[in-house]
């Protein structure tokens, strides 16, 4: 087995975990997201989430993946041969779950940064986009063809990712994130200061984004348990938990680490900048409204378009620097969708090499070219809908389930208290007996809940007004064919003396 490489630095590690975190999910995903399940209300189960399943599940990835150095596959075994399955289930239904249309819709960012530069969108942004631009069917089944400019995008982005990845992580993924982070920030930065200096946008925000209406957050009551199942789902999505991604980075930690602190720096950066980019979408849209003289509720369509329709908009009714500010509003998501799709296609790679000691280059070749064949399906016209479920399917059960399935994991088959001490030995910050509870008991419970919630919301309404046969045979079955992919991963003997524990560092053999 060759020597697993190593990130150069920790600053390094915590750009590229950080660039992971720091996604499409919180600019483009957290936008209609908090606009869908009332506004500001939204804020209120999204810290819970990030409290009480967030920071406690990046701690257990992050040791996970440092103890067993290992992707989640290797990683379950090596606790449990018999967990090896779901250490597949995380990085495949994320890749084919997510990935796949991820860098489709990092294809629609680059049309529309080209569009930005005579706003091509015209005066009926809604109309464009979905008309115009994604030429939607109409029902998931009707696939209607390959729209072609997206077909574009969507390969360049592979390509882009197969680039990164080629090289070991610290030549790389971690190269890369020294570059899109920085400048990511600063040109967030730039975006958030010029949304806010329109008229219109502190009104907006003060009434719909930082004002929480304690009605829409109601468990009890059917929109309001919808509300707290979509936040813990925004939580796994936007911190890249249940994807496998944490695991596969910390496994390339050194010995010498601070698993709490970077752990604790990962989640609350990326929720920082999540809330931050929420003032210049909350302050576009209410800039929007005034000044077409709608209320703000109005002013826009809903779902994941939001993006696509209300800043072209927005942009239309800007008196000077149109073209500059929708090149930079859509250069800001590329960036940000580029270094999580690179983190996804990491983990997946990872994954593979761990168990069949494939060549690196030849993976992530392989792996870009299935990816990007896969992704062929969400570049048709029904993209959009078929999007919108897989979303929804993976999002609420696919990585809350993988979740649940690591609380267990590291809480009862390993002990909480060996992974806690694991931590300490590591260094850094302490870790505090508390997580010991919230992994084996609190999280794992409220995980359940909200799969009952959502199961219940389920059964209650047909998600987004889709049929229950497109909802069986794309969403279930997109869960199906992932367990199904990971079952037969699973099967394959391991190589060598991989399961057993004579790789480690002594320090690993604890006991408690
Ligand atoms: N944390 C990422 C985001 O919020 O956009 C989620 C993600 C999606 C990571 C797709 C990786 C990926 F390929």
């Amino acid at each position: 087995m060759s020597q697993r490489s190593l990130w150069g630095s920790k600053v390094g590690f915590l750009l590229a975990a950080i660039g992971s975190a720091v996604g499409l999910g919180n600019i483009w995903r957290f936008g209609y997201m908090a606009y869908e399940n009332g506004g500001g209300a939204f804020l209120v189960p999204y810290v819970v989430a990030l409290l009480l399943a967030g920071i406690p599940l990046m701690i257990l990835e992050y040791t996970l993946g440092h103890r067993e150095k290992a992707a989640p596959p290797l990683a379950f075994a090596r606790i449990d041969r018999r967990w090896e399955t779901i250490g597949w289930w995380m990085p495949t239904i994320a890749f084919f779950g997510i990935n796949l249309f991820y860098a489709a819709v990092i294809g629609w960012c680059m049309n529309y940064f080209c569009f930005s530069v005579n706003q091509a969108w015209g005066a009926d942004t809604g109309d464009f986009f979905m008309n115009t631009f994604l030429q939607v069917s109409d029902s998931p089944f009707e696939l209607g063809g390959i729209r072609w400019p997206i077909l574009a995008g969507t390969v360049l982005t592979w390509v882009i990712s197969w680039a990164i990845c080629f090289r070991e992580v610290n030549h790389g993924i971690e190269k890369a994130s020294m570059i899109f982070m920085p400048l990511l920030v600063v040109l967030t930065l730039v975006l958030i200061g010029w949304a806010l200096r329109l008229e219109g946008a502190w009104p907006a925000i003060k009434e719909h984004y930082l004002t929480a209406r304690w009605d829409k957050i109601n468990p009890f009551t059917a929109s309001g348990s919808k509300v707290w199942v979509e936040a813990f789902g925004q939580i796994f999505f936007t911190l890249s938990l249940g994807f496998g991604i944490m695991i596969a980075y910390a496994s390339y930690l050194p010995k010498k680490t601070d698993i709490v602190g970077n752990a604790l720096i990962t989640s609350v950066l990326n929720c920082l900048y999540s809330f931050l980019t929420g003032f210049a979408v909350f302050g576009t849209i209410g800039f929007m409204a005034a000044s077409k003289g709608v209320p703000f509720a109005e002013a826009i369509t809903s779902g994941p378009g939001l993006a696509f329709v209300v800043y072209p908009e927005a942009i239309n009714q800007l008196p000077t620097g149109q073209t500059i500010f929708g090149m930079l509003f859509f250069l800001v998501l590329i960036m940000a969708g580029l270094s999580s799709a690179i983190s996804l296609v990491e983990a997946f790679c990872c994954s593979l090499i761990d168990k069949f000691d494939f060549d690196r280059k030849k993976t992530v070749t392989w792996v870009c070219v299935l990816g990007c064949l896969g992704s062929v399906v969400f570049t048709t016209r029904a993209g959009l809908w078929i999007l919108d479920i897989v979303d929804h399917f993976v999002n609420n059960y696919g990585l809350v389930t993988g979740g649940i399935f690591e609380c267990l994991l590291v809480g009862w088959v390993l002990k909480a208290a060996i992974a806690r001490k694991h931590v300490d030995q590591a260094g850094g910050v302490k870790l505090n007996k508390g997580w010991e509870i919230l992994v084996k008991f609190v999280t794992p419970a409220i995980l359940i809940l909200v799969i009952g919630f959502a199961l219940y919301s389920e059964f209650s309404e047909n998600y987004g007004g889709y049929s229950t046969i497109a909802l069986l045979v794309i969403g279930l079955g997109w869960l199906i064919a992932a367990l199904i992919i990971s079952f037969i991963l699973m099967r394959y003997p391991w190589s060598g003396a991989k399961l057993g524990r004579e790789h480690e560092p002594e320090e690993d053999h604890l006991l408690v």
